[in-house]
């Protein structure tokens, strides 16, 4: 995995194994500049796997880039934004160029929360801005995989979705919503409570993105399973509202960023492992599921094996406890709504 320990947790792996899978790992970032996309450019820097970098931003991208690119690891870094003109005030976007010839877009494009709203809240402004590049995706790499950070993840993965689809370049296996922080929040807090190492604490986080659309299965580890009543139930709660924590703490000024840039590198070097060809990364992500699609879910988190194409398998939740089954009854009907919205707002 990513991290084994604190020591190695920034150093990604880059084993190489497939020489037919393609070694052009060029990256785009969209939405750059942001609170998210400085921290996650620079871990993207420091990925051997990534051999180029797109910064892209509406403003801040030259001097992200500029300020990543002194890194001395390998890859190229290049800026991309809004240029104005000051002999005519016209406003030249770089949106297209940035996303040419890349394999992997990664979107934290979009506003944050403050205290008192939840990511729902986000919806109205970031529903436009995730269509919005999803369109420029599909006109200019409607191969690329593409990665959402961007919330109301439940909704905006949808609206990339029926976007492509609008455009007839929605390939399933291709799309990703970022649901690692929930994972990775999970895996820190059990080892918390557990007196362990968060390297032993790897919990199966299934559902959505957002409180309780999130569902830790913590019976599946043996030191998940040995915690019960009102400490299982803190946990639970921790690990389904950790972001409103941060989003407390820091008290008008966003939400997690760094911790999220950690988790947006941790999964686009688990995707980019598969696609260079390592066999078995598997990881947590929300994509186009038949898991519950009986029952109108068409996205849904759960084990993805990542391969050379992108979804390789979508492993089915496997045996969950009584508690785990109340946790899964409360997330089905908010997760539905959150999807339904995401492909109202492209119908
Ligand atoms: P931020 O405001 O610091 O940064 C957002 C960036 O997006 C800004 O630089 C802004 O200029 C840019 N932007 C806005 N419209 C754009 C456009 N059309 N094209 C390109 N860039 C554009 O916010 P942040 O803290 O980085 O958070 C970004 C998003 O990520 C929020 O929606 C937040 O809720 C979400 N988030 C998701 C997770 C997750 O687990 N998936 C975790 C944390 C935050
Ligand atoms: C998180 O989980 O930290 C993010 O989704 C940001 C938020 O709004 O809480």
């Amino acid at each position: 995995m990513f991290a084994r320990s604190a020591a190695r947790a920034l150093q990604p792996s880059a084993r190489l194994f497939s020489s037919s899978a393609s070694r052009n790992f060029k990256v785009a970032v969209l939405g750059a500049g942001g609170g998210i996309g400085q921290p996650l450019s620079l871990l993207l820097k420091n990925d051997p796997l990534v051999t180029s970098l797109s910064l892209y931003d509406i403003r801040g991208a030259p001097g992200v880039a500029a300020d990543v690119g002194h890194v001395d690891t390998p890859s190229e870094v290049c800026s991309f934004g809004h240029i104005m003109s000051e002999v005519n005030g016209y406003a030249a976007d770089q949106l297209d160029q940035a996303l040419e010839g890349v394999k992997v877009v990664v979107i934290p494009a979009g506003v944050p929360r403050k205290p008192g709203m939840t990511r729902d809240d986000l919806f109205n402004t970031n529903a436009s801005i995730v269509r919005d590049l999803a369109s420029a995706v599909a006109r200019v790499s409607p191969e690329a995989h593409i990665l959402v950070i961007s919330n109301p993840v439940n909704s905006t993965v949808p609206i990339v979705a029926a976007t492509l689809e609008k455009a007839g370049v929605f390939n399933p296996a291709r799309l990703f919503g970022v649901t690692t922080l929930d994972v990775v929040r999970a895996s820190r807090f059990l080892a918390g409570v557990t007196g362990t190492q968060p390297s032993e604490c790897n919990v199966t986080v299934v559902g959505g993105h957002s409180g309780p659309t999130i569902v830790p299965l913590l019976s599946q580890l043996s030191h998940g399973k040995s915690i019960a009543g009102e400490k299982y139930d803190a946990l639970v709660h921790r690990i389904q509202f950790g972001g409103d924590e941060v989003v407390k703490a820091k008290d008008g000024a966003g939400s997690a960023t760094l911790s999220m840039a950690y988790a947006g590198a941790k999964f686009a070097n688990s995707l980019l492992r598969g696609l260079n060809g390592e066999k078995g990364v598997v990881t947590p992500t929300f994509v186009k599921s038949p898991l519950f699609a009986d029952q109108g879910i068409d996205f849904f988190a759960s084990n993805v094996e990542l391969g050379v194409d992108g979804v390789e398998k979508i492993h089915p939740i496997g045996e969950i406890s009584a508690e785990e089954k109340k946790l899964l009854d409360a997330c089905l009907p908010e997760l539905k709504k959150n999807i339904e919205k995401g492909k109202a707002f492209v119908a």
